[in-house]
């Protein structure tokens, strides 16, 4: 899928009552934000933000917070929203190396949704679920942590695997084939995802948790 440039990005972005401007003052502070302590789940790469969007739809009582780097991708979920008053999803337009400068440890779930599968050895370190992103991620999970990954690409999907299980996690549902899955796991599609399952291509799932 090819990456959409939105011209007038910067004026929607300005514009939006969902887009969180200066997320670093809200650190340790983002029920303020939600007005209620309702658990906050967040997604890095949210790209256009439907996956984000329809959860925070589907749950009223869960905090949504969608993270993506590109202007453009966030302006387009900005625009996704349309007209909708979502009171429980908020915006972020910043570079997920920097959530723990955005966030205390106040997040329940972190989605990881098609990430960049960064196949080459040298960019390893890249991959979300590299050592390096789940110590990050220690320091703004709650006391339980939760992870739910999905991706297409194989060696993302077993370096994850390898990770997540050198740094103790443990595997609550693993699914090869996430779309013609027995147990009929619930699934909201993203829009990578709406691509290729329309193309057939077989999507990797997993969720892991550490109650520690
Ligand atoms: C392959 S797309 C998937 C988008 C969306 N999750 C979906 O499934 O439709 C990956 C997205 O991650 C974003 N991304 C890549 N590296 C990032 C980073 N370090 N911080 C935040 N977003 C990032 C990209 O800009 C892109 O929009």
């Amino acid at each position: 899928m090819r990456y959409n440039v939105v011209k007038n990005a910067n004026e929607i972005l300005d514009n939006s009552k969902y887009l969180i401007k200066n997320p670093e003052r809200y650190k340790g502070k983002w029920n303020t934000v939600f007005n209620n302590n309702n658990p906050i789940c967040l997604e890095l790469g949210m790209g256009r933000g439907s996956f984000i969007i329809e959860m925070a739809k589907k749950h009223p009582n869960v905090n949504y917070v969608g993270l993506e780097l590109d202007k453009s991708q966030t302006a387009t979920a900005v625009n996704n929203i349309k007209n909708d008053k979502i009171d429980n999803l908020r915006l972020i337009c910043a570079d997920a190396k920097e959530i723990a400068n955005f966030f205390g440890k106040e997040i329940d779930t972190i989605y990881l949704t098609f990430s960049e599968p960064w196949p080459k050895r040298q960019d390893e370190k890249k991959r979300f679920t590299h050592e390096g992103y789940l110590k990050l991620y220690d320091r703004i999970f709650k006391k339980h942590k939760h992870i739910i990954l999905k991706t297409d690409n194989k060696i993302l999907f077993s370096s994850a695997l390898e990770s997540l299980s050198k740094y103790w996690y443990s595997f609550d549902v693993v699914s090869l084939d996430l779309h013609n899955d027995e147990r009929k796991i619930k699934n909201v599609m993203t829009d990578f995802e709406k691509n290729y399952f329309k193309e057939h291509r077989t999507i990797y799932y997993l969720e892991a948790s550490f109650k520690g």
